[in-house]
């Protein structure tokens, strides 16, 4: 039979089931977006809604920036696709390239993906090749963290912390054990950037090594700051406890850099923020200002190099995608890091980090808040859960803001807050005043 196209687009929503959301209760009362530029959305039924999530964490330069679009454009009129498969096109090269060079230490190669969790699927990957690689083919366990995201592929689900992620789906990775969060609101409520307390969460990492042999392990994987489970900035000491004890047990240390990559912390990564220098990143997001799906996996010159041995004609990693490095997306990320540059948006996200954090404290003793966090151009606010119902406290205020034209992010009774670093000193008040008429109004 063939198919019949004709058939007219309608307005049923029923047949588009929409990832990570109440789709019933969407689909009762929308919310739509049509069009989007610099710092606002436009609804369909014409309002202007400020931005305070950059999207979903990626929209760091604002939306439809013109140089991102123009070069998509162009490139689609080039060359609109390429195998990256024994092939290659100029402008992947130029990327890595690029990108390679303004990554913190030696993380000297890059692989290309197309989302933030294939990016952790492929470094998980790339994690255990490496170990077989040099010899030690048993390390094959990983570590994650309680209230960790790591995205929605199988490995990710299973490295990050999120029971309600995993609680559907029985069958995930065997061999994996998870650090305790380091969110500790009782030592470091309404703390400003790193809380004071915590470093010794990192520790937890010692009787695991114990447990199962150092020579078991593969790989601890982090995000350097929580940001999906609610803006858990790291405390003070941590990553440096990580990265010490990874190091003497040759534990490889990848920091999922997917939200905190590209300014979001007021540097350009976590890893010159903290000083902390991972064996692995992850990217995705505001690599390409969202503009076109791509992630990127970066790794220290050591690791790629391990693996560039044996005979020249072999496939060095059985692993890649079909999109890898898809020219759209490299035409995207390399007009991307030409504005983060030319603008000095990374150094702007730190400039305003203090204007921000003063902002966001100061709903410190509105109604139902028991915890602020910040850091960069990154916060949080936390709400006390209603006895009754988990989540629908912070759910209502996502919605009040939404009617007010500002846009934050619910994650259960956190309300998160990250605006695209072009942000202006007037829209951070905005943004926060908005907060504090929603907070006095919900019950
Ligand atoms: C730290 C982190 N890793 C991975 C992912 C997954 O990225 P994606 O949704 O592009 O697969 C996310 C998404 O929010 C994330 O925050």
């Amino acid at each position: 039979m063939v198919p019949d196209f004709s058939q007219p687009t309608t307005n049923d929503l029923a047949r588009y089931w929409m990832p990570f959301t109440a789709n019933r209760q969407f689909k009762a009362a929308p919310r739509m977006f049509v069009s989007a530029k610099d710092m606002h959305y436009t609804t369909d039924d014409g309002r202007q809604v400020l931005d305070g999530l950059s999207g979903m964490w990626c929209v760091n330069a604002g939306h439809g920036r013109a140089p991102i679009t123009e070069a998509i454009r162009a490139q689609a009129g080039v060359l609109d696709y390429s195998t990256a498969f024994q092939m290659g096109h100029p402008l992947a090269f130029e990327l890595a390239a690029r990108l390679t060079s303004i990554l913190p230490g030696d993380l000297d190669n890059v692989f290309f993906a197309n989302s933030g969790s294939e990016a952790v699927d492929t470094a998980l990957k790339i994690a255990l090749a490496y170990h077989a690689a040099r010899g030690e083919p048993g390390r094959t366990r990983f570590i994650g963290r309680e209230r960790a995201y790591h995205g929605s592929g199988f490995g990710g689900m299973s490295v990050g912390g999120i029971e309600a992620n995993r609680d559907q789906f029985g069958n995930i990775l065997s061999g994996i054990d998870h650090l305790p969060h380091t969110h500790d609101p009782a030592r470091n409520g309404f703390s400003r950037g790193q809380p004071e307390h915590g470093a010794e969460f990192a520790d937890a990492l010692e009787p695991l090594i114990a447990k199962h042999g150092a020579n078991a392990i593969a790989a601890v994987i982090v995000e350097p700051m929580a940001g999906s489970t609610g803006v858990l900035v790291p405390p003070k000491g941590y990553l440096e406890r990580l990265r010490a004890i990874c190091d003497a047990h040759s534990i490889l240390l990848i920091f999922d850099e997917v939200i905190t990559g590209f300014g979001r912390l007021g540097a350009s990564f976590a890893a010159e923020k903290f000083a902390v220098q991972p064996d692995m990143m992850t990217l995705a997001k505001g690599l390409t200002n969202g503009a076109v799906p791509m992630s990127a996996i970066a790794v220290r010159a050591g690791i790629y190099d391990t693996l560039m041995t044996g005979p020249e004609s072999k496939v060095e990693l059985f692993h890649g995608y079909t999109y890898s490095a898809h020219p759209l997306a490299c035409a995207a990320a390399i007009a991307t890091l030409e504005i983060y540059r030319d603008e000095g948006l990374f150094e702007r996200a730190g400039a305003l980090a203090p204007y921000w954090e003063e902002a966001i404290h100061s709903l410190k003793g509105s109604p139902h808040v028991i915890d602020i966090r910040n850091i960069g151009l990154a916060g949080a606010v936390e709400l006390k859960p209603r006895d009754d119902a988990p989540g629908t406290r912070a759910y209502d205020a996502f919605l009040g803001c939404f009617e007010e034209e500002v846009m934050v992010r619910q994650s259960g009774d956190t309300l998160a807050l990250a605006p695209p670093l072009i942000v202006s000193e007037a829209q951070i008040d905005q943004l926060v005043e908005t907060l504090r008429t929603i907070l006095n109004r919900i019950a």
